[in-house]
């Protein structure tokens, strides 16, 4: 009985092709499987994007700008020389800096050039005015204190009050928030750097940076906020605060409670005001 199931099996065994013997995937299916899997991917991509089968991921090496620029070595300008690049002279690229880093936007002509919405930027380190949105009168690089435009209103400066003018949780309320708005500062900047670095799609990319004494911003008053952003501050939080005391943002910010305090110091004015005039050093608008 087993002697001739055994044959059936031999027989039916002889009958099959090759290709039906191999019932499991091959490599050549595998292959096909990812490709597929990536066509879809790059599909969809476009579909989202509008524009890019990469999700907008654009590594340095696959961007012959950068490449370019990277070959040519880094752009070093003062904020002089960075004026010629505005777009106003159409055989120069269109140069705009951000806390002291140069990044190429000539991709964005419609944008930066003289006439676009936004050629303010262009030419210029404008960090002050990425913050407040006060474009005409902060278009500077000098942004310390700037951080008061995320603080509440009912928060006192430094300036008006110092830490023994408070209670204990009106001090930590201040540390609190001026800790979180300095974060709020470095988000903001963080966010328009990817954009001109061309991570959020633009063909822009980092040419340098702006050679420049950072003793000479630290040396001018500390500008107050423009009225605009001065009217955007927000409303009392006081009341959520008390959980957060001494958590690490009050570390940051009793940093700033220290660059305050070294800043007003009237010796200290007095002499940079000496040193300032000794170096000709000029104002942020006549620059
Ligand atoms: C702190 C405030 C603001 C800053 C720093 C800022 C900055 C900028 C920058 C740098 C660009 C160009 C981005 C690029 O090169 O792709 C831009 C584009 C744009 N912004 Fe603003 N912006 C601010 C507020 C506003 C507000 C309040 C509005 C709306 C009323 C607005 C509307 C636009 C529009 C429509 C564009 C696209 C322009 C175009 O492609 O022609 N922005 N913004």
């Amino acid at each position: 009985m087993a002697e001739a199931s055994e044959k059936t099996d031999r027989k039916s065994n002889s009958g099959r092709t090759k290709s039906e013997d191999n019932t499991g995937i091959g490599i050549i299916d595998i292959f096909r499987i990812i490709a597929g899997l990536l066509l879809l991917n790059c599909i969809a991509s476009y579909f989202v994007t509008g524009d890019s089968v990469t999700w907008n991921y654009r590594p340095w090496w696959i961007r012959p700008n950068i490449l370019a620029a990277r070959l040519r070595g880094p752009v070093i300008l003062t904020d002089n020389e960075l004026l010629q690049y505005d777009g106003s002279n159409e055989s120069l690229p269109i140069y705009l800096a951000l806390n002291g880093t140069i990044f190429d936007v000539t991709a964005g002509q419609r944008i930066y050039a003289p006439g676009g919405p936004y050629n303010v930027f262009a030419g210029r380190d404008a960090t002050r005015a990425y913050i407040t949105g006060c474009f005409k009168e902060d278009s500077i690089a000098d942004y310390r204190g700037v951080e008061w435009t995320f603080v509440p209103t009912d928060v006192p400066h430094f300036v008006d009050k110092s830490d023994e003018d408070l209670s204990e949780a009106e001090r930590g309320y201040r540390y609190e928030m001026v800790g979180l708005a300095l974060e709020e500062v470095d988000k903001t900047i963080a966010h328009w750097q990817k954009v001109f670095r061309g991570e959020t799609g633009k063909d822009y990319f980092e040419v340098g940076y702006v050679q420049r004494d950072p003793k000479l911003i630290d040396m001018q008053p500390i500008r107050p906020l423009c009225t605009a952003a001065e009217k955007k501050r927000p409303k009392s939080k006081f009341d959520k605060t008390k959980k957060y005391l001494r958590s690490e943002r009050t570390k940051r910010a009793k940093k700033a409670q220290l660059e305050y305090t070294r800043l007003t110091n009237p010796a200290l004015k007095e002499e940079a005001e000496k040193a300032a005039a000794g170096a000709g050093v000029k104002g942020h608008d006549e620059i």
